[in-house]
């Protein structure tokens, strides 16, 4: 069983970015930190990060002919205002879990909306790097 993790843009900073709102982990240590709970749960990961809208398209429309059994994405700033990636989401018949470290509902008003939240299974927000864990427990449930 494989589950595609997609981390968007400047995600491949944490460790530099504000670590007040994002914690002190890179990205290295929250992809060591999924490997070791998917190898608990005897499941396979992907992990894919870019900067770019057009590379994670072309990544979750792998998805739509792949073995895929979920994905967990945290689309980044792409999540208040990326239409094309929402339809990326959309057309996917697998659960897609939407994640950020921060509570986007406690932050700046432009970052209150997701518009990749509606066609995402659910949403985990707030909760750092456990959204992720979070996010994989709960599409093992599924
Ligand atoms: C984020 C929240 C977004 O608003 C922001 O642009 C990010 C990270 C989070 O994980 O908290 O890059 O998705």
């Amino acid at each position: 069983m494989k589950i595609l993790v997609v981390h968007g843009p400047n995600l491949n900073l944490l460790g530099k970015r504000d670590k007040s709102i994002y914690g002190n982990d890179t990205l290295e240590d929250i992809n060591n930190m999924l490997h070791i709970r998917a190898k608990e749960l005897k499941v396979e990961l992907d992990i894919f990060q870019s900067n770019c809208e057009g590379d994670i398209i072309d990544k979750l429309q792998q998805a739509i002919i792949g073995d895929v059994y979920g994905v967990i994405i945290n689309p980044g700033a792409y999540t208040h205002y990326s239409i094309a990636i929402r339809d990326a989401i959309e057309v996917l018949d697998i659960p897609v879990i939407e994640v950020h470290l921060s509570n986007i509902f406690k932050r700046e008003d432009f970052r209150k909306q997701s518009v990749t939240a509606p066609v995402c299974t659910g949403q985990i927000t707030g909760f750092g790097v456990n959204s992720y864990l979070l996010a994989l427990e709960a599409l093992m449930m599924n």
